[in-house]
């Protein structure tokens, strides 16, 4: 199993598919983007269910998410995610979206075998998305929502981040609408993962600002303090239920000590925090294979991942003066 120092065991797997997206959200990436992996760099579909494959059957791995850049941009997504659902035992799946396709593919990846979507959504304006995704589109993301819904990609949930000045007014309308809609969701406080480098911890808004926002429209009741376990998003109950809304303070109430993820970018880096400044490469091992060498074995592989979680940090080090931004940004580590 994957374990590191403090004891902590990650059965959850995040791999990023792409660091491309068809969205600039502004809290992510510049309006021009970024310089995109090349071909060659990305893993195939074949080196991630390979990795995938080790992950589950060597490395104790329950739990796989789909992440980017944005995922429905990988041709092979479906793909992919069919032959993952064949692996035994059968891995839980899910995908962090932005929406903006899942019209078109909700119904064929339920079919491969995904269980869940996590959708971005900021607001309920289309006038504030354009101004915070810098893209026109909406529409196609409430649309995918309802198709990820009607196929049974659920609960879907939906992921929201509140920026100041620009849509930290809506954390109520956006609550009345997920209600309404059957989604489940959750406010992510702004993470210093922008490739701009804009974060400023004074402008942030905070789990308590939320709170205190949606308590003006709800009541809402904390469930069981024991209930968080290593999910991040803290839950509450929304007028008794049985709907509910999760915020997860990543920043004013961090949960690395009970973290149990690890994660994979599109270029076959392990990465054991979204904060860490270093990567273990599999992509190297992975490709060693070819020359017939041991180095690139299921067990040497099991192994080199297993050593870069032994080295897994307490925690994100936000809190410490000498906090370093990570090289990457966020749509480059995945979600
Ligand atoms: N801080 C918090 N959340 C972020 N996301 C992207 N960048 C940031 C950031 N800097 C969110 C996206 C998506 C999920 C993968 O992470 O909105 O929902
Ligand atoms: Fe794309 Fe997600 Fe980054 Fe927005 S936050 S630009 S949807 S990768």
């Amino acid at each position: 199993m994957l374990i590191d120092t403090y004891g902590r065991v990650a059965t959850d797997l995040r791999v990023s598919l792409t660091d491309k997206c068809n969205l600039r959200c502004t809290y992510c990436m510049p309006e021009e983007g970024l310089q995109w992996l090349s071909k060659s760099e990305l893993l195939s579909d074949d080196e991630i269910v390979r990795l995938i494959r080790i992950a589950v059957t060597q490395l104790g791995i329950t739990e796989i998410r789909f992440t980017g850049g944005e995922p429905l941009l990988r041709p092979g997504l479906v793909g992919i995610v069919e032959r993952c659902a064949q692996l035994e035992p059968r891995p839980k799946m899910s995908l962090t979206t932005n929406g903006i396709g899942l019209k078109r593919t909700a119904a064929a990846l339920k079919a491969a075998g995904l269980d869940r979507v996590n959708v971005s959504l900021d607001t309920l304006r289309p006038d504030v998305f354009k101004t915070l995704t810098r893209r026109d589109r909406h529409k196609d993301v409430l649309e995918g929502l309802e198709a990820a819904r009607d196929a049974g990609l659920t609960p879907v949930k939906v992921n929201t981040v509140l920026m100041p000045g620009l849509n930290d007014d809506e954390a109520p309308d956006l609550l009345a609408w997920a209600v309404e809609n059957d989604y489940e969701l959750r406010f992510i406080e702004q993470m210093p993962l922008d490739a701009q480098h804009g974060w400023k911890r004074d402008g942030m808004i905070t789990a308590g600002d939320i709170l205190q926002s949606l308590r003006t429209r709800f009541e809402l009741t904390e469930e069981g303090s024991g209930e968080r376990g290593s999910a991040p998003a803290e839950r509450w109950i929304v007028d008794g239920g049985p709907h509910r809304v999760g915020v997860i303070a990543s920043v004013t109430r961090p949960f690395c000590s009970a973290c149990d993820r690890t994660r994979l970018t599109a270029d076959g880096q392990v990465r054991t925090c979204l904060f860490a400044t270093e990567e273990t490469d599999l992509r190297a091992a992975l490709r060693a294979n070819a020359e017939d060498s041991q180095d690139g074995s299921d067990e040497a592989i099991a192994r080199i991942w297993k050593l870069a979680m032994w080295g897994k940090k307490a925690g994100s080090g936000l809190d410490d003066p000498t906090f370093l931004q990570p090289d990457r940004p966020m749509s480059a580590i995945g979600g």
